[in-house]
């Protein structure tokens, strides 16, 4: 019998629904702002580990087979030190094949029962991973300009929050996070925390982490990200914080159930791809993030409309003034042939915006300035 949950999901992803769109004009023809999809090569550090791990599966005295389900010492070590200073523990990390499909998986330690709340606009695939493992009860917790984007929580099992926010930019600040983690810890509920664009914060003062607020690992998951910060979208490569401090309401470890749903369903990332983990920590340099942040502040100035993001994120979040968001994007796909994304794709409340990924190729960013589409 099928899954009734597939019922309740549009037809199509929203970027694959994007890519039906696109598909009827020439590939190259097309200035791709759309999807936040990197466009920098890897960095010639990252591509020697690559290099060197792939000569050794081919040595007979080098060659390794199955690692951990959980990721190899080395990099779990590595990610605790660079990203999160040695506060959090290795033993809690754990190395998985991109934050996309943890945020999948990990619905697996809920019941179905469970209630999720998810900021509204937000990555798709926090309600569809929902939907799929059967967490019907979704509630919003809308992000518009009025609330400057920081929304109040909203009572319920789980609770969604993405910062720096895909898709309006907005960072939460320390006060901001500090409200859901007290909210949390007075409902007893779990905190699932996107951090994947937290390198491209660029004011000092803004928490990049869920666990620089006090009380965190008591509420809190955070799933991290190579994909945008180190250009690793088609090698795929993240991971998972779950503290040994996390329990259920009954006082059972989130932890313990993780590692027996990862050791079930999951045989580890690959070893080439946590190779060039190691070496994107410990010896890549923030040249592509700078990069990425230039073309964000350079579409940003370009834009007579009011824009949101861009200035600690890789997106800027602009308001159409009323007009809707599909509408604008066919027009700009099929006069200008340039592809972005559509707010209300989001959520309902990123209805009447548009998402510009500051991914795009610098001659991509640049035709579109030029051709001052948005006027
Ligand atoms: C996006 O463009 O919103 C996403 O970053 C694409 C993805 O990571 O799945």
């Amino acid at each position: 019998m099928r899954n009734p949950s597939l019922t309740t999901l549009e037809e199509n992803y929203l970027f694959e629904e994007i890519a039906a769109r696109a598909r009827s004009y020439p590939k190259e023809e097309l200035l791709n702002l759309g999807i936040g999809d990197t466009t920098l090569p890897l960095q010639s550090s990252i591509v020697h580990a690559f290099e060197k791990a792939a000569h050794e599966l081919g040595d007979p005295t080098a060659y390794s087979g199955y690692e951990s389900s959980f990721g190899r010492t080395g990099l779990r070590e590595a990610i605790a030190k660079t990203i999160y200073k040695g506060t959090v523990d290795p033993d809690d990390i754990f190395v998985s094949d991109g934050s996309k499909c943890d945020i999948a998986r990990l619905q697996q330690l809920f019941s179905s029962d469970c209630s999720v709340a998810i900021q509204d606009p937000s990555y798709p695939a926090y309600i569809g991973a929902s939907k799929i493992s059967g967490k019907d009860k979704i509630h919003f917790m809308p992000c518009t300009p009025e609330n400057n984007f920081s929304p109040a929580p909203v009572d319920a099992d789980l609770i969604y929050l993405c910062s720096p926010n895909n898709p309006t930019g907005h960072v939460m600040s320390h006060e901001e996070l500090a409200r859901f983690v007290a909210f949390a810890s007075q409902k007893q509920s779990i905190l699932i925390f996107d951090s994947a664009y937290s390198a491209f914060i660029q004011d000092p003062t803004l928490p990049r982490s869920i666990y620089e607020i006090e009380g965190s690992k008591q509420v809190a998951i955070e799933t991290g990200s190579f994909s945008k910060t180190f250009g690793f979208t088609g090698v795929r490569l993240g991971w998972l914080v779950i503290p040994k401090e996390l329990t259920f309401a009954d006082g059972h470890s989130v932890r313990k159930d993780w590692i027996t749903i990862a050791s079930t369903c999951f045989n580890g990332a690959s070893n080439l791809a946590q190779a060039g983990g190691v070496a994107a920590l410990l010896e890549a340099t923030p040249a592509a993030v700078r990069h990425y942040m230039q073309q964000a502040s350079l579409l940003k100035k370009s834009i007579p409309l009011p824009v949101y993001g861009g200035e600690n994120a890789p997106y800027l979040w602009v308001d159409l003034q009323g007009r809707s968001s599909w509408a604008v994007f066919d027009e700009l796909l099929q006069r200008d042939k340039i592809i972005t994304t559509p707010g209300v794709g989001f959520g309902p409340s990123g209805e009447g915006f548009l998402r510009l990924s500051a991914f795009a190729k610098p001659e991509h960013i640049r035709k579109a300035m030029e051709m001052n589409a948005l006027y």
